[in-house]
């Protein structure tokens, strides 16, 4: 791959994917991020980026729901990779107002593979970023493997499986060289505060109230950003056409104790001025319509066949985290205040 185009890189995990790459990985090639910059999106994040690799690093605002757009920039860039993360990703978003999430998820992905099937005599491989989401809820025991069958339960996660489906048909039909990965839920640097964990630290940091929905025993597997980059990266060079990988963090906790964990982080690191426990913030509030129980990961694939393991352990990672919104405080500020999208307008307008 010599120009590999980036969909929703200015996003938490595409733009610690771009990051990757350009800095630590043996990717040589151009990168070329495509991103609408909604409110998720947020050129920012990749400031350094842009001015250190000015020749490498090119970044169009553009929707991939703009077919003709899509189609010119294929061609004007050459492109002959990409690595498919731009979503509606917010699930309580869907839930309120799921119309965007068809647009992005479903119409967006296809786009993209339109472009890349009218393209196929010059191979371009498609690497399509999934979630676990896909597979529904698990109860008390077992694991998400890449054979488990599909049960969507939010606005959401119906349409990330539906994207899913049309890569999957996109290799079959017109044998488009496509990878699959479906991984456990992100946390790190860059994640906008609307998630649970930024959304604890900031509120945290500041002694505003911890919402956890419902009783706070739904079980999510942490993933350390950094780790699933790695992972995207060795299956994009050494995955194998047409298959599916799950990514996991070896991180499963319930959410209540996850945020006892952060309170606890935050109190030792940065305690309240009345020495008050941030513990006594937590607000338990109305549960989450068709909340999925537990997501838990088999990547015993990715593991046999590509020898990659999650490298940062879930405690670490996330006083990593805690620290890193520490000492990025004008970043959350404009992140909240809004005050980036006038960066935006006063940068690319
Ligand atoms: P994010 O919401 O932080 O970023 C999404 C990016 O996509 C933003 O930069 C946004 O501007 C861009 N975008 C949205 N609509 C677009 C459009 N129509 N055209 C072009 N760009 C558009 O998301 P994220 O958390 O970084 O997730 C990235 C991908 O990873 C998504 O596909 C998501 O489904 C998947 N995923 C995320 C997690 C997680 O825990 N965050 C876990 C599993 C899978
Ligand atoms: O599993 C992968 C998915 O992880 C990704 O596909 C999604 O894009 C990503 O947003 C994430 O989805 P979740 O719904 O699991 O993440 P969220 O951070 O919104 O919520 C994590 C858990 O915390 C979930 O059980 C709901 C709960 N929660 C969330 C918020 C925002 C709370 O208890 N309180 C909150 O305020």
């Amino acid at each position: 791959m010599k120009n590999m185009l980036i969909t929703g890189g200015c996003g938490f995990i595409g733009s610690n994917f771009i990051r990757y790459l350009l800095k630590e990985s043996d990717y040589t090639g151009r990168i070329i991020n495509l991103d609408k910059l909604t409110y998720a999106g947020n050129p920012e994040n990749l400031a350094d980026v842009q001015k250190e690799y000015p020749k490498r690093y090119i970044f169009i605002q553009a929707d991939i729901c703009d077919e003709p757009r899509v189609g010119e920039i294929f061609d004007s860039y050459r492109i002959d990779g990409i690595c498919h993360f731009a979503a509606e990703s917010h699930v309580d978003r869907s839930i309120v107002k799921p119309d965007a999430f068809i647009q992005t998820n479903i119409v967006g992905t296809f786009n993209l593979l339109e472009a890349a099937r009218s393209r196929l005599g010059q191979t371009i491989r498609f690497h399509h970023i999934s979630t676990d989401e896909v597979y529904g809820s698990l109860g008390k025991d077992g694991y998400f493997t890449e054979t488990t069958s599909y049960q969507p339960n939010s606005p959401y996660s119906a349409s990330k499986a539906s994207s899913d489906h049309l890569v999957r048909a996109y290799h079959k039909t017109y044998g488009l060289p496509v990878t699959i990965s479906n991984c456990s839920n992100n946390y790190g640097p860059y994640q906008f505060p609307e998630k649970l964990i930024p959304l604890i630290v900031l509120n945290g940091m500041e002694g505003k109230s911890l919402p956890v929905y419902g009783d706070g025993q739904n079980v999510r597997d942490w993933l350390y950003v950094k780790d699933h980059c790695v992972a995207v990266w060795m299956i994009m060079k050494h995955g194998k056409n047409g298959e599916t990988y799950n990514i996991g963090g070896d991180g499963e906790m319930a959410n209540l104790k996850l945020v006892e964990m952060i309170c606890d982080i935050l109190d030792e690191t940065n305690p309240l001025s009345d020495r008050r426990s941030r513990r006594d913030l937590i607000e338990f509030v109305k549960d989450r319509p068709g909340h999925d129980l537990r997501y838990a990961i088999d990547y015993s694939k990715l593991k046999q066949d590509l020898k990659w393991h999650p490298e940062v352990t879930l405690e670490t990672g996330i006083r990593e985290t805690v620290n890193w919104y520490l000492q990025n405080r004008s970043w959350i500020d404009r992140v909240k205040s809004g005050e980036y999208q006038t960066w935006i307008k006063t940068h690319y307008c």
